[in-house]
């Protein structure tokens, strides 16, 4: 397995370009699922997550193609005819957003045999509300050895659907799916995300009827035929909110390309309180750390527009040098504290309280080998590494791999000395 190795001490200088967002791109290949057409997805990131996709979709018969340049891709994916309904344990436990392809296949086939997902190391992740969300909407299902068996014989119907609480996926499953379905569905408590909107806006422009985008009360009246269309994914806003994390810690000064400040959301406010200057240009942003420490801050993660959770392991790799005490509160997944012993292992202050990680800021932190144990905790190493003092080593970096687009290249074009060791 590959490491990344990483001899901290330099502030990034220079522009660091911001990727198509990954949590938008998945189940926008997902959608295409819902069409004969071909759907042209521009600006996709090149990602382990969605070459991985983009081989569950080529089993249920999609043809998936890349297409531009090496740093503005894009993906056709035609699916005329769905050759199979089944998407098999091999494939959906290694990344649970396989498990979306239960909506479109059920709406458009009327039936499916999707695996559920399993374990994750951030948390038990159940599917409870996709699944029943999918009753409502007239779907017979059924587990069996380990598989959801599901079936619509006289397709789906429109429903009224109350979530209990926000869930992304099941907002995504739930609207791609009601888009084909006979009649109108209301889902309530539905996600806001940004990556929400872009698919909603995406289903828009194939011929669906969606009202809501961004608020928590989605209406889909459901149509007997979606179409193809050409879309731009939005830029990551998660890329880009932890390469501004790593500016900071880095003391840096520089820029994330093709965004406005809109992108960072809710951590605008945090970066401004800990002493980061933003400044908007054009197509850009500028952060601007300082030499002195930042100031430590609390945060408290929350469904959009609240402090994104793929945030929160990146924030406390700021705060392990802050000055200070900074309280951070996990409220979405029971278990997103696996960065929290490997952060210690280089000298970071921090213990656990139940949901809330109390971090006590040190002077400096001291590289150590350490291992990356899911996406978003994997940064959090990276940007502990940057500040760090000497060379510290991640390992298992195939979770950086599916997320972050040539994250290497890019944070050494900004100065850092960062290069990966391939395993012989
Ligand atoms: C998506 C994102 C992930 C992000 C998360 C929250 C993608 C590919 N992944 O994950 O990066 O961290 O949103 O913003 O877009 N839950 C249930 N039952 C369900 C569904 C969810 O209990 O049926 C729980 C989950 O365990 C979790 C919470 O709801 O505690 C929120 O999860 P959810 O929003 O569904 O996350 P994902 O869609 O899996």
């Amino acid at each position: 397995m590959d490491n990344i190795l990483i001899e901290g001490g330099v502030p990034l200088k220079g522009a660091l370009p911001i990727s198509g967002s990954k949590n938008a791109v998945l189940p926008l290949m997902v959608a295409a699922l819902l069409s004969d057409e071909a759907l042209i997805l521009q600006g996709t990131p090149r990602l382990a997550d969605t070459l991985h996709l983009a081989h569950v979709l080529r089993e249920l018969g999609a043809e998936v193609e890349a297409f531009g340049e090496a740093r503005d891709e894009g993906l056709r994916v035609q699916v005329r005819e769905i050759t199979s309904t089944r998407a098999p344990y091999e494939l959906v436990k290694k990344m649970r957003a396989s498990f979306w392809v239960l909506g479109p296949l059920l709406a458009r086939a009327g039936q499916a045999q999707v695996s559920l997902p399993g374990g994750c190391a951030i948390g038990t992740r159940p599917v409870d509300l996709y699944l029943q969300g999918l009753r409502l909407m007239g779907a017979q299902l059924d587990m069996e050895n380990g598989y959801v068996i599901a079936s619509a014989k006289n397709g789906l119907r429109g429903a009224q659907i109350d979530l209990p609480f926000i869930s992304v996926g099941a907002t995504h499953v739930l609207m791609q799916a009601a888009s084909l379905a006979d009649g109108e569905t209301c889902i309530t408590n539905a996600a806001a995300e940004p990556e929400v909107i872009d698919v909603g806006q995406c289903l828009q422009l194939m011929g669906a009827q969606i009202e809501g985008l961004g608020t928590n009360t989605i209406r889909i009246k459901g149509v007997s035929r979606l179409r193809g269309a050409t879309y731009r994914v939005a830029r990551d806003r998660i890329e880009a909110g932890a390469f501004a994390l790593a500016i900071a810690a880095s003391g840096g000064d520089a820029q994330l390309m093709g965004v406005n400040a809109d992108i960072l959301g809710s951590l605008r406010p945090v970066l401004e309180t800990i002493g980061v200057a933003i400044e908007a240009q054009e197509n850009s942003l500028r952060i601007i750390g300082q030499q002195d420490r930042l100031t430590a801050t609390s945060i408290s993660t929350a469904p959009y527009p609240g402090f994104a959770t793929d945030l929160q392991a990146p924030f406390m790799g700021v705060m392990c040098c802050a000055q200070g005490e900074s309280q951070i509160r996990e409220t979405i997944f029971e278990n997103r504290f696996m960065h929290v012993q490997e952060l210690v292992r280089m000298g970071a202050n921090i213990t656990l309280h139940g949901d809330t990680a109390r971090v006590r800021g040190v002077a400096q932190l001291q590289a150590a080998p350490v291992m990356a144990t899911d996406l978003r905790a994997s940064i959090a190493l990276v940007i502990a590494g940057l500040a760090a003092q000497g060379t510290t080593r991640i390992g298992r970096v195939y979770h950086l791999d599916r997320g972050y687009e040539r994250l290497e290249e890019k944070l050494s074009q900004c100065g850092a000395r960062i290069w990966r060791e391939r395993d012989s």
